[in-house]
């Protein structure tokens, strides 16, 4: 995909991934709709992307909600005229081992966040993707395609987004592209520190400090650019998480006891 003059919305632009996100894909002639509930935050993104000499809106959206992200729409096409594409970015995580778990509420919120927030965002905008035969980009994760000790409910909203973005790929062959970014531990954004504890309280301030397996954040968007760039179905964030899908099938046990050993160098 060419990205000069496309229009993106990007969700969860207020911070991490999404806010570089926006920035990079500004600085290749992408205009932006930066999309979350935290409008100050959006403001002060969609602020710096203008005052490079990029072209930027904030739309305060809570992607739980259908409404909202069907007024997203409404409020891109009203500005920008047309929606190429459309980046599944907002999401929640935990660290918390299931059985120690107090309450189950927060599951909902990352079932809700993580997968209905981004079927909710799918829903609104497809028949516009369909128009300008656009792209959908997933953020997604290795824990998308195999289990991980202590994340056991954002496993689960990420398994259910791949099973889904599958689907609407055959179904909407010729008509749109859909890019899963499947990224290993990523330093410089906040999902740890709002990711939930086993008493349903956010970890915020966590010692746990990122293996030096993890990658940087700029390092990570300028693949998800390039993955965009050469229309890539799928892509990893480092290459080496590739091999992963082999091992599953291949090497089930090996990688199994390999995931359970790093994580248990992090335990909560
Ligand atoms: N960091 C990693 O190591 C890593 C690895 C693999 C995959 N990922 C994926 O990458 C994505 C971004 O993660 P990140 O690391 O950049 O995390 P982050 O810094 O915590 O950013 C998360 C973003 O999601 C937004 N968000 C959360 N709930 C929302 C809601 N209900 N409606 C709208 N926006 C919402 C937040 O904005 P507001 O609070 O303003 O709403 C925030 O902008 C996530 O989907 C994550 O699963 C991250």
């Amino acid at each position: 995909m060419k990205l000069k003059d496309k229009v993106f919305i990007v969700t969860g632009a207020s911070s991490g991934i999404g806010k570089e996100l926006a920035g990079q894909l500004s600085l290749s002639g992408v205009k932006i709709v930066c999309a979350s509930r935290n409008l100050s935050e959006l403001q002060k993104v969609s602020h710096s992307i203008n005052s490079n000499g990029g072209s930027s809106i904030s739309v305060q959206t809570d992607i739980t909600i259908l409404e909202e992200c069907e007024r997203l729409i409404t409020k891109t096409i009203e500005e920008f005229g047309q929606l190429d594409g459309l980046v599944l970015n907002a999401g929640i995580s935990m660290w918390a081992k299931f059985e120690n778990i107090k309450d189950l509420t927060f599951f909902s919120t990352i079932m809700n966040t993580n997968y209905h927030g981004s079927v909710n965002c799918c829903y609104a905008a497809l028949p516009f993707l369909k128009k300008t035969k656009g792209k959908i980009i997933s953020c997604s994760t290795a824990q998308a395609i195999i289990g991980f000790p202590y994340h056991s409910g954002y496993a689960a909203s990420k398994h259910a987004l791949h099973g889904f973005l599958k689907t609407l790929a055959m179904e909407c062959t010729n008509e749109i592209t859909i890019l899963e970014a499947v990224l290993g531990w990523v330093r410089g954004t906040n999902l740890r520190g709002n990711s939930f504890k086993s008493d349903g309280e956010k970890h915020k301030e966590t010692k746990r400090k990122h293996s030096n397996q993890s990658v940087d954040v700029t390092f990570c968007v300028e693949g998800i650019i390039k993955g965009i760039k050469k229309d890539k179905k799928t892509i990893y964030i480092p290459k080496k998480l590739g091999i992963i899908p082999f091992l599953n099938t291949f090497f089930k046990n090996f990688l199994e006891k390999k995931i359970i050993r790093e994580i248990n160098k992090n335990k909560e």
